[in-house]
């Protein structure tokens, strides 16, 4: 079974994101009649047979580094180069296989090349599927920072088969739960605020129901995801509460190296985020003890590793380019998840502390 979600944009704009296992068989409907090549931007660790996306067109495949350190514009202009003299014209299409970050990196190319040209995201990863491939956010890093240069690319569509999941590692599977118990937290505000301008339009499951097989739990995620997006497409209010979790999240990247996974770290700013909302009065103890549970049920860390600087954290924290003004977080609250400007630095102490 496929199931397909549509994520609608302003001016009469949608594109499907299609998940299940070998979802890939329903590329061929997304691919643009246009595209006479097919660039696949992938790595070399990730298995795939190039044939499998031509669909009788000629198709190429580019590949790009592994880790962080090959999220940079120099990638960006050894594809954009690459293509050219391929002859690739914008009529043509990137198609994106891998985790976030090959989703980022070559959502990022087709944005600039020929001033952009369309791009369609296989993500392989379950943080991919749920996060990173849907809502056209890509971006590479600058020596001062993750994600500074980039581009709201909106893809041609996106396809998430689940059969990729069945040889991820299990750390980066377990990883992927951490953006997951975020859309369990996130459901009620989703619904309530981007409910009113626009159903949450997919399975009507709770994202954390085990009773329900992974690709429905995926896609009610990516539903969620879907109403946010296509509530704030550039993120000037609504879509700044997908960043539940990782004010803290993205200084333990910078402080650990990106030693820790995107989900690990992710799961431990949702404990920070919880604990920082007790102590400025937002939420209650239970509330924190929810998100412990849950946390603590799949087996996520719940707190900074050690050795970490404390004051080197909040630094960190406070350069977060969310942080519009002063120090700003993403808290749960009497009205659900919501921006929360202002935030004293000793309560950002005390909950470290409290963790
Ligand atoms: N990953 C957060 C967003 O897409 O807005």
């Amino acid at each position: 079974m496929i199931i397909t979600i549509d994520v609608p944009l302003g001016g009469g704009r949608s594109y499907p994101v299609l998940v299940g296992a070998e979802a890939v068989a329903g590329l061929a409907a997304i691919l643009p009649k246009s595209a006479k090549r097919v660039a696949v931007v992938t790595q070399a660790s990730i298995p795939i047979d190039p044939s499998t996306w031509a669909l009788g067109r000629e198709a190429r495949t580019f590949h790009i580094g592994e880790g962080e350190p090959h999220k940079t514009l120099s990638t960006i202009e050894t594809l954009c180069s690459a293509w050219s003299r391929w002859g690739m014209s914008r009529n043509d299409v990137v198609v994106a296989v891998g985790g976030g970050l090959v989703t980022d990196v070559g959502g990022f190319a087709a944005a600039c090349y020929h001033r952009g040209i369309a791009v369609i995201h296989v993500p392989t990863t379950l943080l991919g599927m749920i996060d990173a491939a849907i809502g056209g956010k890509t971006a590479v890093n600058l020596p001062e920072g993750k994600n500074l240069v980039g581009a709201y690319w909106q893809p041609t569509g996106v396809v998430c088969d689940t059969t990729f999941l069945t040889t991820l590692p299990a750390a980066e599977l377990r990883s992927g739960w951490g953006e997951l118990v975020k859309y369990h937290f996130l459901e009620p505000t989703v619904q309530a605020l981007a409910g009113h301008l626009l159903p949450v339009d997919g399975p009507a499951v709770a994202p954390l129901d085990d009773a329900q097989p992974e690709d429905v739990q995926i896609a009610r995620c990516v539903a969620l995801k879907a109403a946010v997006v296509a509530a704030d497409e550039r993120e000037s209010g609504l879509r700044a509460c997908l960043n539940y979790g990782h004010t803290l999240a993205h200084a333990l990247e910078i402080a650990t190296g990106f030693e820790l996974r995107h989900g690990e770290a992710v799961a431990i700013g949702l404990i920070y985020a919880a604990e920082l909302g007790f102590e400025t009065g937002r939420i209650s103890a239970e509330r924190v003890a929810e998100h412990r549970d849950i946390l603590g049920a799949r087996d996520l860390p719940m707190r900074p590793p050690p050795g970490l600087d404390r004051s080197e954290l909040i630094t960190l924290m406070g350069r977060d380019k969310k942080a519009l003004d002063g120090i700003t977080f993403v808290l749960d609250g009497p009205h659900g998840i919501e921006t929360v400007t202002g935030v004293a630095g000793l309560a950002m102490e005390a909950a470290l502390s409290r963790m």
